[in-house]
């Protein structure tokens, strides 16, 4: 009754799929091939709620860091609202407690399983300002109309459900790409996020099969790779590291089959590690040239490393380089602010040169230093996962956040064990 066009190749179901919902293949299906399409009007969002009206009148009052208030609203709103046009729909999540975000985990839990994995930082952070958005922005909004919501219903927990719903199902359509603005200096603000029932019922793999492709007046599942009979079609929800997927979405993909798993080094354990081993480099303005570097990096506190190497390599180039510069070196960098203009190829040659190929050939020095960064940032880390990892059985008697958590660690610790082994001096 809304329009939805689903192939008759595929159906939605409970059996045979790597989590809850999913969608599988009955037949064959070959690259190119459409397999639903959602008109516009379908979707649930701020512009389609029975109240778009006012969110839109009152859109001022409603803006907050995360952008995503009128949508949880919305949610806020359809989701008790016993005339809701969307209740079909919603009424397929009967209990949002069943979301187990880390953020529904204790504290205590959160830091004891994922200690060093970057989530319990990422959480507490969320935590924080959906606390602090629901008190500053929500609360006085829903009190102003009582005639549709009540803060005894539409809560602080309710709404912390809410959040972890869109989370984990919505969607934001791509920002138009404009070629011709090549230095973009100024970010732009990304599309609000959108419920987009049907798509939302795939699950993702890295190596997916299916993409979904916004048109101006539908939304498209189209296949990016032949599905055989039985299979699972699989979405993207973006390269995600299986710590991403657990903090967005509650789930991982097992060890090892997540090829856009990453681990993090601190800025802080590069600096560290120059204290703590002979590097070969000039110490006495160590101090001024972490500052500079925190300058230079902003707020990217940290060395990204995939499984085939680094993936923040400009940034790394540039500590090991500053890190590494004699005195005179130093004051010039100082005085020019910067250096010159790096020749056209340059990316792609740092690119190489911190790949897997190309960490083996690094300066000694450097290979020392992420060799040191590496081992300190796995000290952050419990240990015995890989003794775990081979026992099969004792795997299999985990529960799920215990079986997640150790995905998580254990995927960012063979990014890092790699990354010592590749830089062995
Ligand atoms: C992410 O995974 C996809 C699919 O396996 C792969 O093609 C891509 O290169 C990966 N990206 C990174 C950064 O590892």
């Amino acid at each position: 009754t809304v329009g939805l066009v689903l192939s008759d190749k595929v159906y939605v179901s409970r059996d045979g799929t790597v989590a809850e919902y999913g969608m599988l293949a009955k037949e064959d299906i070959e690259e190119g091939e459409v397999l639903f399409t959602i008109p516009r009007s379908a979707l649930l969002h701020q512009g389609t709620t029975q109240i778009s009206a006012l969110l839109e009148r009152e859109k001022r009052t409603l803006q907050s860091s995360s952008g995503w208030v009128p949508l949880l609203l919305t949610l806020l709103y359809e989701y008790t609202s016993t005339q809701s046009h969307w209740k079909p729909y919603l009424s397929l999540w009967t209990d949002f407690r069943k979301l187990d975000h880390p953020m529904f985990w204790s504290k205590e839990e959160r830091d004891r399983l994922l200690r060093g994995t970057g989530i319990p930082e990422a959480v507490d952070r969320d935590l924080t300002n959906i606390q602090r958005e629901y008190t500053d922005v929500v609360l006085p909004f829903i009190t102003k109309h009582p005639d549709l919501w009540n803060p005894q219903v539409h809560t602080l927990e309710r709404y912390t459900q809410l959040v972890a719903f869109v989370m984990a199902y919505s969607f934001q359509e791509p920002l138009e790409e404009d070629d011709d603005d090549e230095d973009e200096e100024e970010e732009e603000t990304p599309n609000p996020p959108m419920m987009v029932p049907m798509a939302d019922m795939l699950n993702h793999i890295s190596n997916h099969n299916a993409n979904l492709e916004f048109t101006p007046d539908s939304l498209k599942m189209v296949c990016v790779r032949p599905i055989h009979k039985g299979e699972e079609v699989f979405n993207t929800y973006g390269q995600m590291a299986n710590w991403q997927l657990l903090h967005m979405y509650g789930f991982t993909e097992p060890y090892p089959s997540n090829s856009n798993d990453t681990a993090d080094i601190p800025a802080s354990n590069l600096y560290k590690a120059l204290q703590s081993v002979e590097c070969g480099f000039h110490w006495p303005q160590v101090e001024e040239k972490v500052e500079m570097l925190g300058q230079i990096m902003q707020d990217k506190g940290v060395f990204v490393f995939g499984k085939q190497g680094c993936l923040t390599d400009t940034d790394l180039h540039t500590a090991l380089k500053v890190l590494s510069m004699s005195q005179d070196e130093f004051s010039e960098f100082k005085e020019n602010e910067g250096w010159e203009e790096e020749e056209d190829d340059e990316d792609a040659r740092i690119c190489q040169a911190f790949s897997n190929e190309g960490l083996p050939e690094l300066k000694a020095p450097w290979k020392r230093l992420l060799h040191e960064a590496a081992r300190l940032t796995l000290r952050s880390y419990t240990d015995g996962d890989r003794r775990l990892m081979e026992d099969g059985a004792a795997v299999a008697k985990l529960s799920t956040r215990q079986r997640n958590a150790l995905q998580v660690r254990h995927g960012q610790k063979d990014i890092l064990y790699r990354l010592m082994e590749l830089t062995t001096v």
